[in-house]
């Protein structure tokens, strides 16, 4: 039975086009995926990008640092690696930040020029070095023997801009895998380990084409205070080097992303502004034009900009527990999963038609389809009692969640689309269109990715 469908809510500054709340642009995407099959029995998840929600996103990242005179707002590409993604940031006048021989690739094929890229990966192989210089992308460098690497691989003549990533040792967030400023942490040159500074000074006085400093705190559970107080102690280390060398040396800081995402509601806080104002008032001479600024957002940009949908196949009662069995579980929501208080997610109950659901509200777990007990992406959550053929959304999953899958299981990798909403005063329902992003994986390429092609190969080995 089909509920009554009420318009999504408006928010108070709606004119026309009328404004949504992002909420809103959800349930009408849903609407309009069930309604066209995006969503269903033969495609029971998938990922959606809210591709206007990602152009504001960036606005206000750039909005958030006005006058500053040279800035160059990078997209850690690991939050979401789908080249039509990184495209459409580029041409919103991104960067990119990469950590993978991969995530070049994807950061050259989506079209950013070299000179906006970054590559951070933590393990280098001279090859990938010889890559990035032949390509001109900036590196930094996360540790001292990388920087003798560099310095052997590099000619003369290189065009990228090298830096050294330092680990500012001021602690941890909330979240310790997130968390990169711990004492012991294995990024970068930990700076207060005894002899470590001078070392560093050493490095920089010793390689002139050094020429930038880099850290990157930590992600979601780090406060804004604690990222500042990193950011503080790498721009000190700036004015020390440049003092020691007698010239200014480092022309470039690049203070990394992590900002963090509110996952409880549609509000977006802390918000980019916020975050320039804590490093204003931690460092304040960061803004005054003398350093080349590079950020990494990852996280923050893309977050609240994507869900996950979700096909409801069966529900049962187990130890009096309602279970609903949806396609969603720890191939795309993989961080949830296993460490479900570290990273909670708002669920949406939606019916077979794709609206908000309106049934009573009853306790239930909302479980995946992986083979192994605990893929559930929420314990005992009270949401309008779920039945086969409803669908769940996993809000504020644009990043890290359907563009990072895990293939546990040989499930195929969902399939992303893009989508904008566009609602207009006196329209009963809200105009959604949709593009493709990434096709959903097939069998074929599972059994493909799985070794197909060498199905003979151990046959013969003892022979
Ligand atoms: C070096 C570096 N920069 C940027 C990021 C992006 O962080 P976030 O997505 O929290 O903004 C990461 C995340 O792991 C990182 O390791």
């Amino acid at each position: 039975m089909s509920l009554p469908w009420s318009p999504p809510a408006l928010s108070p500054s709606a004119s026309a086009p009328q404004a949504l709340t992002p909420s809103a642009r959800v349930a009408a995407a849903v609407r309009h995926a069930v309604a066209s099959g995006l969503l269903g029995e033969s495609s029971p998840v998938a990922g959606f990008i809210d591709t206007e929600g990602v152009r504001a996103s960036v606005a206000a990242l750039h909005e958030a640092f006005p006058g500053v005179p040279a800035v160059l707002h990078t997209f850690a590409a690991k939050a979401s690696s789908l080249v039509p993604v990184l495209r459409l940031l580029a041409r919103c006048g991104m960067g990119c930040e990469v950590a993978s021989p991969g995530e070049l690739r994807l950061a050259l094929d989506a079209g950013f020029a070299p000179s906006n890229i970054v590559l951070d990966s933590p393990a280098k192989t001279r090859d990938e070095i010889r890559r990035a210089l032949a390509v001109g992308v900036a590196i930094n460098a996360d540790n001292l023997d990388e920087v003798d690497r560099i310095a052997s691989l590099r000619p003369s003549d290189a065009v990228s801009a090298i830096g050294l990533r330092v680990n500012p040792q001021v602690g941890g967030g909330s979240i310790g895998a997130m968390s990169t400023a711990t004492a012991t942490s294995k990024f970068g040159v930990a700076l207060r380990d005894p002899g470590a500074r001078e070392q560093v000074v050493k490095t920089f006085a010793a390689h002139p084409w050094l020429t930038r400093l880099h850290a990157h705190v930590g992600s979601q559970g780090c406060s804004l205070e604690l990222i500042a107080a990193g950011i503080a102690e790498t721009y000190r280390l700036a004015e020390e080097i440049n003092d020691a060398v007698g010239r200014r040396q480092i022309t470039g800081l690049d203070i990394g992303g992590g900002l963090p995402v509110n996952f409880a509601d549609d509000e977006v806080r802390p918000s980019f502004a916020a975050y320039a104002g804590a490093l204003r008032a931690a460092v304040p001479g960061l803004f005054d034009g003398r350093y080349e600024l590079v950020t990494e957002f990852g996280r923050s940009l893309l977050a609240k900009n994507g869900f996950i949908g979700a096909l409801v196949e069966y529900t049962k009662d187990a130890g009096g527990r309602r279970i609903a069995l949806t396609h969603a579980g720890a191939q795309t929501a993989t961080r949830t999963v296993f460490m479900p208080e570290a990273w909670p997610l708002r669920v949406g109950a939606f019916d077979a038609e794709g609206r908000p659901k309106d049934a009573p509200a009853l306790v239930q777990d909302i479980a995946g389809p992986c083979c192994f007990a605990g893929d559930v992406v929420a314990h005992a959550r009270e949401l309008p009692e779920l039945r086969a053929g409803d669908f769940v959304v996993l809000y504020d999953t644009g990043a890290y969640y359907f563009s990072t899958p895990w293939s546990y299981n040989s499930l195929p990798r969902p399939a992303v689309y893009g989508f904008d909403v566009t609602a207009t005063a006196g329209q009963e329902e809200p105009v959604v269109r949709f593009a493709p992003v990434r096709d959903a994986q097939s069998l074929d390429s599972v059994s493909a990715e799985s070794g197909l092609a060498h199905a003979d190969a151990l046959l013969g080995l003892h022979d």
